[in-house]
């Protein structure tokens, strides 16, 4: 296998209120909460991994690093080598780095943005301790084949520097849209990465404050996006896109704001990448802005 990203693995964030995500992870995402290795941080998962994201007390309220993993030892020497030779600045992790990851090895590099990455290969898979979501689901989150999800970074870099680098991570893809937005001149492209059978799993929008746009995840039943709805509702957090159909990944999902101010995705019935180039003007249907719980977000695709 030649040595490509094979998905999103995990993410770090950094949240002011631990307290307050605690809750919302378990009671509106519905994701299991696990300790840390002290108080300040938490794991969170979503299935047999030990975690897919690891909660770290911070006043960033964002992301903080972005787990992308790597087939094996193989892979990783390989990739290793090829960020090298095309003068990427790569640090091999520790031993004790990578144990404290809880993957077999990791090394560092940062994107043409400045945003943290660490490529790994080897996460600790738990077979003994089965997902048990933090309340009731239908379902649970797709994640086989295709990472945790997939998240849209606010871009600092231009399209093409981006490309070059993520292409050199093996990852594939382009803009797929070109979309009017509200007090924008003119239309707004966005970029989509992909590495597996995940429509995209990295996207690049707008410059903007925070590092990330959206947080997205995957359920395997539609019902769990409609109870996620009813429990944001209930939690009275902003909802910023009505429920809707992306024309690129033909999810049918909704964005809300968590408690670090930017958005979470749920959806459901996303496909694969179709394998060649296209691009779109509007999504398929819905996916309404709900414009005054807009501000300091652009439209996400
Ligand atoms: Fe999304």
């Amino acid at each position: 296998m030649a040595a490509e990203v094979t998905e999103l693995g995990y993410v770090t964030l950094g949240v002011s209120n631990l307290a307050a995500w605690e809750e919302y992870a378990s009671q509106v995402l519905g994701l299991e909460v696990r300790p840390g290795e002290d108080e300040k941080t938490r794991y969170l998962r979503m299935d047999y991994w030990h975690h897919r994201i690891k909660l770290v007390e911070n006043p960033a309220d964002d992301l903080l690093v972005m787990g992308l993993r790597l087939a094996g030892v193989l892979e990783f020497r390989e990739m290793a080598d090829r960020l090298k030779a095309a003068g990427v600045d790569v640090r091999i992790g520790s031993r004790e780095e990578a144990e404290a990851r809880h993957v077999l090895e990791v090394m560092f590099v940062t994107d043409p943005n400045g945003f943290a990455i660490e490529l790994f290969h080897g996460p600790l898979v738990q077979y003994d301790l089965p997902f048990h979501p933090g309340r009731r689901m239908h379902g649970g989150f797709k994640t086989a084949g295709g990472g945790f999800g997939h998240m849209m970074l606010n871009r600092r870099a231009g399209f093409e520097e981006l490309h070059a680098f993520y292409s050199l991570l093996g990852m594939r893809g382009g803009i797929e849209y070109k979309i009017a937005i509200p007090g924008m001149p003119e239309n707004v492209e966005l970029m989509f990465l992909h590495c597996n059978t995940r429509q995209h799993t990295l996207a690049f929008g707008e410059p903007s404050e925070k590092t990330v746009n959206h947080l997205m995840f995957e359920v395997e039943r539609l019902e769990d996006v409609g109870l996620t709805h009813d429990l944001v509702r209930l939690a009275q957090l902003p909802v910023i896109i009505e429920p809707g159909s992306h024309s690129n990944d033909h999810n049918f999902s909704f964005y809300f704001k968590n408690p670090s101010g930017f958005m979470n995705e749920i959806g459901w019935g996303g496909r694969a990448p179709t394998g060649q180039s296209e691009y779109y003007q509007r999504d398929a249907y819905g996916h309404s802005p709900i414009f005054e719980n807009m501000k300091g977000f652009m439209v996400p695709a």
